[in-house]
């Protein structure tokens, strides 16, 4: 193998730069010349490619975004799509990619890797929702965005005595929601993966209440629908007044923590380790710290699945 490709694609997450950074450097390291695919999917489509060198990644390691740009590209899930694709990666006489990105590109690389292209995915989603690693790339540098702002929502909700809601991003995942709520002390923490009754999360907030609690931050992940809907409701039951914080798009910005940093690092390296011992459709991850891999087909027909321990002890922590 002489020449290989890097995409990012779908939504970005802290610290696709520093994986880039890494599939470069390694890349070069080893004699390899190293495209960018801008744009993602749809870059790749219509031939958005340029050569990297080692000084086009440098001063990127500690930036939030993706200097190669993300797209979530409809036409790549067409085999159409994936043809115009692999004509392109011919063209520019590349022999293995490295996708970088989440679910959505992770089925992109899975087509790929069937049509006989080698292609390996590395998880970068800020959700951690994909199997077969601990952790994904940016979810420790959103999670610590929405821990800065609920510690600075818990100082208002303190002097004011009112019960926020915080609605944070994670798709259909609870880990954002889960950790944050775990860091925070928050209440409740209210998961798609975790059935939940109103009249419950009702209760305590009026145990708290009859206690002498002062505030009280209910967390809300996107997958379990809208804070917005969960505030109303609690107004209704129970007269207490509310604020809603619907987080947004600031939880995928920023620059990424150094766990996201030396994960990114360590991740973008190792799929060019793969490339080159000449795998191919396959993930790469971390479990227990230590670097895996595993099939990429496989690893798709896994369900993302949250600690359950994690979340029986925010219930005994918040009593
Ligand atoms: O997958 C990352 C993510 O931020 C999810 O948490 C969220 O549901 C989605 O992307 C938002 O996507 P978009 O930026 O396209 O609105």
């Amino acid at each position: 193998m002489k020449r290989i490709g890097v995409l990012t694609s779908g939504g970005d997450s802290p610290g696709m730069n520093a994986a880039i950074r890494a599939v470069v450097r390694k890349g070069i390291y080893h004699d390899l010349e190293v495209y960018g695919i801008y744009n993602g999917y749809a870059g790749l489509i219509s031939g958005n490619i340029k050569k990297l060198e080692l000084g086009s990644v440098g001063d990127i390691i500690h930036r939030g975004g993706t200097m190669l740009h993300s797209a979530r590209c409809l036409e790549f899930k067409t085999p159409e799509g994936q043809q115009k694709g692999i004509e392109q990666l011919k063209k520019y006489g590349i022999e293995g990619l490295v996708v970088i990105g989440g679910d959505g590109s992770f089925q992109g690389a899975k087509k790929l890797s069937e049509q006989g292209y080698p292609t390996i995915g590395v998880p970068g989603t800020i959700d951690n929702d994909i199997p077969g690693t601990d952790f994904t790339i940016g979810f420790d540098t959103a999670l610590n965005t929405i821990i800065d702002a609920i510690d600075k929502i818990r100082d208002t909700a303190t002097s004011h005595e009112r019960t926020y809601i915080i609605e944070v991003m994670g798709r259909d995942a609870g880990d954002l929601a889960l950790w944050a709520g775990l860091a925070d002390g928050a209440e409740t923490i209210l998961i798609p993966e975790e059935e939940h009754k109103m009249e419950q999360v009702v209760q305590k907030l009026q145990r708290g209440h009859e206690r002498g609690k002062k505030h009280s931050i209910i967390i809300v992940a996107e997958g379990c629908g809208s804070g917005v809907d969960v505030a109303k409701e609690i107004e209704t039951l129970t007269g207490f007044e509310t604020r809603v914080t619907v987080l947004g798009h600031i939880q995928r910005g920023g620059s990424p923590t150094a766990f996201d940093r030396v994960l990114a690092s360590r991740l973008g390296a190792q799929a060019v380790e793969l490339l080159l011992q000449g795998k191919a459709g396959r993930t790469v991850g971390i479990e227990n710290n230590k670097l895996v891999d595993y099939d990429i087909t496989e690893v798709l027909s896994r369900k993302h699945s949250i600690d359950r321990d994690m979340y029986r002890l925010s219930q005994e922590l918040s009593i």
